[in-house]
């Protein structure tokens, strides 16, 4: 494997007797676009913030290639970081915004910062409005003067934290769809972080999640969809129910609701606690009994339309909510309304154990 561009290594932070992060300890490639992502609180901002040389912690590492960054100012690092308040100056214009940064560097004589600074508003579509001050803008606009300031700096790793979360739905899209297109003509890796998955998964190459400081898993969207490290992973992605019960012999689970054989994942344990996910994608409704094996009993509860699918939410007999994912165009085989009893069953090969303790 290469060598990473960046190293945490067990990193960590406490306000007082709170800690914000839990010794962590990871890597990221160069070129990579990683989010890290989880709850309010989790330690996103703060595990961020130590990297960009804003926030001391209390223990561990980090490491720019080979060079051991921990204690080094930000301004000796080589990570700007964009974040969802600007933090531009109101009363520059855009252009003198962009420049500050070339002129904080040093590196940089005037004319050279001003075709770099020119080129960046270019880049970023703002030129037409590079005399204009900053409070004179709209939030969209100001993020795009936020990114082509910390771009200008031509960084090896740009920070973002949550930048798009004070922009409207249909703006964040389309700032989503700019930021993944910069990041591949650029090649700079982008640490980003944000407490919402579509954002993530829509973006990042891997993703790392966090829960209460602790690092649950990192991965890419397939492999944390497909199989989540512990049943926090799995609720917060969301994509599955969630069936606990005890681990029985050839792959059996003996539920409330039923006992099923689940092959994927981590083989269930005789007598154990065992958590089977039922991946919404994977479950077929029927009106009527099938006689097939992994099947339960519901009630319809109501239904979610985006895009070209539906999420269809049943109550099982225990009181679990079951998601069931279908086309849009499975619907007309099957008419249901709230209250109706419904019939759903799912492959053993879809149902994945997690792995206990
Ligand atoms: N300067 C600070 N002083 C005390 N506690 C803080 C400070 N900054 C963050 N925290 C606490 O650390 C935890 C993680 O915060 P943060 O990293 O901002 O979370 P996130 O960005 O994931 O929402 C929270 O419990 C928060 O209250
Ligand atoms: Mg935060």
């Amino acid at each position: 494997m290469a060598k990473p561009i960046l190293t945490l290594h067990a990193l960590e932070k406490q306000f007082g007797s709170d800690t914000a992060l839990h010794p962590t300890t990871l890597t990221v490639e160069k070129g990579e676009f990683l989010a890290m992502m989880g709850p309010s609180g989790c330690g996103k901002s703060t595990t961020l913030r130590m990297i960009a040389g804003l926030e001391a912690p209390s223990a561990g590492q980090i490491r720019h290639w080979d060079r051991d960054i921990t204690n080094l100012p930000p301004w000796e690092r080589d990570m700007p970081m964009v974040w969802q308040s600007y933090a531009l100056f109101p009363f520059m214009t855009v252009r003198q915004n962009v420049e500050f940064g070339l002129k904080q560097k040093r590196r940089h004589a005037l004319p050279d910062r001003r075709r770099k600074a020119g080129e960046w508003l270019e880049r970023l579509d703002i030129a037409a409005m590079a005399d204009r001050r900053v409070n004179q803008l709209s939030g969209g606009q100001r993020q795009r003067v936020a990114l082509a300031r910390a771009l200008a700096l031509e960084p090896e790793i740009l920070l973002l934290d949550e930048p798009l979360s004070a922009l409207d739905a249909h703006l964040r899209l389309q700032m989503q769809a700019e930021l993944k297109r910069l990041h591949g003509e650029l090649g700079i890796t982008f640490l980003y972080v944000t407490h919402s998955q579509s954002e993530a998964f829509a973006m990042a190459d891997r993703v790392a999640i966090l829960n209460q400081g602790h690092l649950q898993q990192i991965g890419s969207a397939r492999e944390v969809y497909r199989a989540p490290a512990n049943r926090f992973v799995a609720e917060f992605v969301g994509a599955s129910t969630i069936i606990t019960g005890t681990g029985g012999p050839d792959h059996r689970v003996e539920t409330a609701v039923g006992t099923f054989t689940a092959k994927a994942g981590h083989p269930p344990q005789p007598g154990q606690l065992a958590t089977v996910l039922i991946p919404s994608n994977a479950v077929t409704l029927s009106a009527t009994e099938t006689g097939a094996e992994n099947a339960v009993t519901a009630t319809f509860l109501t239904e979610e339309f985006t895009g070209s699918f539906v999420t269809l939410y049943l109550l099982l007999a225990d009181q679990t909510q079951m998601k069931v994912q279908l086309q849009q165009s499975e619907l007309d085989r099957i008419t249901l309304i709230p209250g109706d009893t419904v019939h759903a069953h799912w492959p053993a090969e879809a149902a994945y154990v997690l792995k206990e303790g």
